[in-house]
């Protein structure tokens, strides 16, 4: 039995090293068992720090030596994995030989093997599992390695810079050299030794130097990286023209691995990503796979700048890259679908893709922010790092900086990152540094706005509002209130941006004007919040409007505004603001499907059917806004809305909106798989893809409604598929219906894509993620088990983890939390055996849990006998432990 928890590390804690280092030069003789590194680093002393030892972290390595100037250290102090070592004078060089087992690393952090392959993975704490190093983000080093490993098993040997020579040496080995122009700290530091191939082009960078970029893979998915490759020549212009950023190296790699705990990372020079964001071809890959390798590829390549010439002086300042990186790639993404859009279409596309964000952070980051795990985006204390790369500090610190592009306008935002390259290039710095960069460049004050870093929580705002008929004035007020968190009781107001129009009764905005002011202006506009509550007056109006707040999504709050049935209905037809067209619909859906639920209606309001037959039959709107528009908010969001939360009743108010919908507008849905049919050879392009969205979610309400016109389209859409986004797509719908089906298209399925581990972890996701649309058929943690039988399933793959044990746990409540408890068993089962291979990834399924206490008592009787049996396990990791502890807190 565990009784103590890893100790907590604080933000405040923070002191400069008194030792850091200049230059270190690594040399590896790559085995699968016994590889030996040799690490000769220069120490010098900081200047910023006062006296002290050499201090060195170490993880999981067998130290055959260590000498400082050649010989045994004076006096060397070892003790919870830091090595501390007196050392005279002002520079000396430390000289350590470790020896690792690459193939028993199953924590795929660290140097590990990857089939027959050799990668690593250094974020954030990975280094020290390679060699003793002071290894922490704000110890900038120049480095040059030396690879050896023999030829048959690993013919490509790349490592972080350039190439300085490569050669043979005896016995069938051979070996590479590279160097790494720039300084940079050890979590950016890669090697890759493996039998892959590249996919290469030349390009010129806008000062007109040549560069290589090279996208390497296993040979048979040499034609999957196309796209990945296009999705980096747009990177590196993006770059260019929005910021002045250019690639800063001869050559830059991106390099395809299929055991992989993250997305990517951002490696200098030697990006590293999981296979799932670099392969793309039209028979395997969906239009969501598509887009989601453009963005991961642009978001990587980002950090070059962004994370790596400006890097973390400590780990608490993680958002200062992640948070800013991820608004970047947003931008792009959303700068791509708008040029492919053309003019007419552009600020539709932008929406679109506005509306995917928010849906992520509603969904992932609210719920984290109401529950034990909360923090700041950037976080006071952790247990674990590694617990720590949540959607707070990437989602909610992209939002973070939105607001500041929002309330500085992009040309002060573009002025403050120019100030804050010119500052800080080089360096490790915090979040302050860059809100101070921000300040300078634009005269502004932004004490008021650090709160957003300190502060965790969501934000509600809530407005009144009365209308003056006499004086023909509209008063809003504005109030604004931060929930109690963990450690955080009390909350300032902050400062937020709230982006407003009102809608007059015939439909139109009304040009806004604001006692005071001498003439209407434009129709909407930014009020900056900054009390807990402030009133702003309205005038020459001609009627009540309607207001339409937070356009765009504005700032990352909650919007507390009692709207009935008539006015959602009115803003979902009428707002100019096509986010909150679409926030109206959420709402509805909302309000309808927590009715039902909570057994107050028992079928859908006409209004609400009506008022979704108008958004589909709109011919002038986007068939992708449409798609967006009319499906349902995400179960994990709506759970967060209900108090006690009770899955299975939302499940089963989940299909009856389903079912109705399906059912009134069955011809329409029809009508619309008719009329968006594209034709051609598959492309990758919003306007395709938004018309294979639409047909996507007409296919899955038919199905889901039983209607035999629509499960029969469907099979035929499935056998006639010419790609990869529509056979899926059909597959869902007849997976999510009562239909038999099902069974023969999932068998089809897996006989076609039996040996494609991507594809086959879409088929595990949408097993595991099933709906039970048929009291007789059996649960779904049975068929997940069952599923974790496949020869293709393996706990030591996180995709296939995350397909099918992170889908059931995360994507799927209603059948998760089932009545009997199953899944809860099952979960911890799998939390248990995941923890002994995989602590990062067992802590991601753990998470599933930490929002338990928000349940209805019976849920909570069933849930916390399995945390405390997870607690209570035998060499429980610091990941896991610190997850529980704080569930069960
Ligand atoms: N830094 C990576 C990214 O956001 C994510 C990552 C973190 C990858 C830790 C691996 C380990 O781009
Ligand atoms: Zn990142």
């Amino acid at each position: 039995m565990r009784t103590e928890h890893a100790p907590t590390i604080q933000r405040a804690d923070y002191r400069p090293l008194a030792w850091t280092v200049e230059r270190i030069d690594l040399h590896f003789r790559l085995d699968p068992t016994a590889t030996l590194v040799t690490n000769r680093m220069v120490c010098v002393r900081n200047p910023d720090a006062g006296a002290g030892p050499i201090r060195l972290w170490s993880e999981a390595l067998e130290r055959l030596s260590l000498t400082v100037d050649g010989k045994a250290p004076v006096s060397l102090r070892e003790a919870d994995g830091q090595i501390e070592i007196d050392a005279d004078g002002e520079r000396v060089l430390v000289e350590v030989l470790t020896r690792i087992n690459p193939q028993a690393n199953t924590t795929l952090s660290g140097l590990y093997q990857s089939n027959g392959g050799y990668f690593t993975q250094c974020e954030a704490e990975g280094f020290r599992r390679i060699t003793c190093f002071p290894d922490r983000p704000d110890v900038m080093a120049r480095y040059t390695v030396t690879l050896e490993a023999e030829r048959d098993a690993c013919p490509v040997l790349l490592s972080n810079g350039n190439l300085l020579e490569q050669g043979d040496l005896p016995d069938g080995w051979h070996y590479a050299k590279w160097e790494d122009p720039f300084l940079k700290p050890s979590y950016l530091f890669a090697l890759v030794a493996a039998r892959l191939e590249a996919l290469e082009r030349e390009v010129t960078t806008a000062s007109g130097r040549k560069v290589l970029l090279q996208v390497w893979v296993e040979a048979r998915d040499l034609d999957r990286c196309e796209h990945a490759m296009e999705s980096l020549i747009h990177s590196m212009r993006w770059d260019e023209e929005a910021f002045g950023l250019e690639l800063d190296l001869d050559r830059f790699m991106i390099v395809a691995v299929s055991d992989f705990n993250m997305g990517a990372m951002e490696n200098k020079g030697l990006n590293i990503f999981n296979t799932k964001f670099v392969l793309a071809k039209p028979d395997t890959a969906t239009d969501i796979d598509y887009e989601n390798v453009e963005s991961v590829v642009a978001h990587e390549y980002f950090h070059n700048w962004t994370g790596n010439r400006v890097t973390c002086r400590d780990w608490f300042q993680l958002t200062l890259k992640e948070g800013l990186t991820v608004f970047r790639d947003q931008q792009f993404s959303a700068d791509m679908l708008a040029r492919a859009a053309g003019p007419e279409g552009a600020a539709s596309a932008r929406a679109v893709k506005r509306i995917d964000d928010v849906r992520v952070l509603r969904a992932a980051q609210f719920p984290e922010d109401g529950g034990p795990m909360a923090h700041p985006i950037r976080p006071d204390c952790y247990q674990e790092i590694n617990n720590f790369y949540t959607a707070t500090v990437y989602e909610k610190g992209a939002e973070v900086i939105r607001m500041l592009h929002t309330l500085l306008g992009p040309e002060g935002f573009r002025n403050g990152m120019d100030l804050y390259f010119s500052y800080h290039d080089g360096r490790a710095v915090t979040c302050d540094d860059f809100v101070e960069a921000m300040a300078e460049a634009n005269g502004r004050d932004l004490d008021q706005f650090m709160h957003w870093y300190a502060q965790a929580g969501t934000p509600r705002l809530s407005a009144r509002a009365s209308w003056d008929a006499a004086s023909a004035s509209y008063t809003l007020t504005l109030s604004q209130h931060t929930p109690p968190t963990p450690g955080q009781p009390d909350k300032r107001p902050l400062v937020i941006p709230v982006a407003l129009g009102l809608i007059g009764p015939d439909g139109q905005d009304c040009p806004l004007q604001l006692d005071g002011e001498a003439s209407p202006g434009a129709c909407t506009r930014v009020l900056t919040l900054t009390e807990a509550e402030q009133t702003f007056r309205f005038v020459g109006l001609t009627a009540e409007p309607v207001p339409s707040l937070l356009r765009g999504f504005s700032a990352p709050v909650i919007l507390e505004l009692e709207e009935d049935d008539a006015r959602l209905a009115f803003r979902m037809a009428n707002d100019a603001d096509p986010f909150n067209r679409w926030d109206a619909a959420q709402r509805y859906s909302e309000r309808v499907a927590l009715a039902l639920a909570a057994g107050i209606a028992d079928e859908l309001p006409q209004a609400y059917v009506d008022a979704f037959a108008a958004l589909l039959n709109d011919g002038r709107l986007d068939p992708a806004f449409r798609a967006q528009a009319l499906a349902l908010p995400t179960e994990g969001y709506l759970l967060e809305r209900m108090s006690p939360a009770d899955p299975v009743a939302l499940r089963s108010a989940m299909v009856v909106v389903m079912h109705g919908l399906g059912q009134a507008l069955a011809d329409d849905w029809l009508g619309v798989c008719d009329a968006m049919q594209v034709s051609g050879p598959y492309r990758y392009h919003p306007a395709d893809a938004g018309r294979r969205a639409l047909t996507g979610l007409a296919l899955r309400y038919l199905c889901a409604a039983g209607d035999e016109r629509g499960l029969a389209l469907a099979q035929a859409r499935y056998e006639g598929a010419g790609n990869m986004t529509e056979r899926f797509a059909a597959l869902a719908a007849l997976v999510q219906s009562a239909s038999t089906a099902s069974v023969p298209a999932l068998e089809a399925f897996h006989q076609r894509y039996h040996d494609d581990a991507l594809v086959l972890d879409k088929w595990f996701a949408l097993q595991a993620g099933a709906w039970r649309w048929n009291e007789a058929a059996p649960r779904t943690v049975e068929c997940v088990r069952a599923l974790m039988a496949d020869p293709a399933f393996s706990l030591s793959n996180p995709n296939k983890v995350y397909a099918l044990l992170g889908t059931f746990f995360r994507a799927n409540p209603g059948e998760f939390h089932a009545a009997d408890g199953s899944g809860h068993v099952f979960w911890a089962d799998q939390v248990i055996a995941l923890n002994a291979r995989n602590p990062q990834v067992a802590a991601r399924m753990a998470r599933a849990l930490e929002n338990w206490r928000r349940y209805t008592p019976a849920l909570q009787a069933s849930i916390r006998p399995q945390l405390e049996r997870v607690l209570a396990s035998e060499d429980l990791s610091p990941d896991v432990a610190e997850v529980i502890g704080k569930a069960l807190s």
